[in-house]
């Protein structure tokens, strides 16, 4: 019945809900490494601007209605803007971040630190590699955790056994979309929008088997990093020079709102990146 179902999909009724994010303002935001192929530290970084572009997010999110709480930055770990990497938090319990390369192996415990100084209880300081909701995002009650680059697969069931929810493995192939949150985005409990290409063969056929209906991003949305995005359910923030996926979330009732953050993306980084979801039970 696919009459149906396009019906389904285009004429549902679309509800923000209110998030609690934690973002990390940019302030010793720079490329003085490359650990992605977006990274080029002979091009000059404009950190004020970085700045300013960041505050434009995060000041986007509170008119929308959301909550934003900030943690310090720290000097010496420019990438630590990309709050996303820090930590997964579902139900309120932590399952702590463990980062691949040595630039940013501070950031886990200092993200870990911040949980428990907020009281958060249920922290686990993991033992495999995982580079937090870069590479592990939530559809409803089931994880995608990615791997490939950065996230090991054995923390794919380190994470299930830790939430006590279900986890599907998807394997990124290329290494311009190195983590999940690059190739894939979360539109609702049900819905998500991916770029096909970014996976192995197999993973790409259990996104068709898992989400038949997905939007498919182009090569030249994904090229600006378009799959960056972040849904409240209702309004979808993701790079402005994302116009296709703009328009495919138009079709099916969201309201894209586009978000420049040119300087953050010279690190290979963007909406979702910069915002970690706390959610609770
Ligand atoms: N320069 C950072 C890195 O390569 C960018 C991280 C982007 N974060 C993300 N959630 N995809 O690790």
């Amino acid at each position: 019945m696919p009459d149906n179902q396009h019906a389904d999909r285009t004429s549902r009724t679309r509800t923000a809900v209110p998030r609690r994010f934690l973002m990390c303002r940019p302030s010793h935001f720079e490329v003085s490494y490359s650990i992605n192929p977006w990274m080029h530290p002979e091009k000059p970084v404009d950190n004020s601007l970085a700045v300013s572009q960041w505050e434009g997010l995060r000041d986007l999110y509170r008119e929308l209605g959301h909550t934003v709480v900030e943690i310090d930055p720290l000097p010496g770990l420019p990438d630590m803007v990309f709050a996303a990497n820090g930590a997964t938090v579902v139900d309120g319990k932590v399952f702590g971040a463990r980062f691949r390369h040595a630039e940013r192996t501070a950031e886990g415990p200092a993200y870990l630190s911040w949980f428990q100084q907020q009281g958060y209880e249920d922290i686990l300081w993991p033992e495999f590699i995982n580079e937090g909701e870069g590479d592990i995002l939530t559809v409803g009650r089931r994880l995608l955790a990615g791997t490939g680059f950065r996230t090991d697969p054995r923390s794919h069931f380190e994470a299930q056994e830790f939430f006590g929810l279900p986890v599907t493995s998807l394997k990124l192939v290329n290494p311009d979309y190195y983590h999940l949150d690059t190739a894939i985005a979360v539109l609702s409990d049900d819905e998500v929008m991916y770029y096909p290409p970014a996976f192995s063969e197999g993973s790409r056929s259990v996104l068709r088997e898992m989400f038949p209906d997905a939007i498919l991003a182009t090569d030249e949305d994904a090229a600006v990093f378009g799959l960056n995005a972040l849904s409240d359910g209702l309004h979808v923030l993701l790079p402005k020079a994302a116009t296709g996926l703009q328009a495919r979330l138009r079709e099916r009732g969201f309201e894209p709102i586009g978000v420049d953050l040119a300087e953050l993306l010279k690190a290979g980084g963007s909406v979702k990146c910069c915002t970690l979801e706390l959610r609770t039970r």
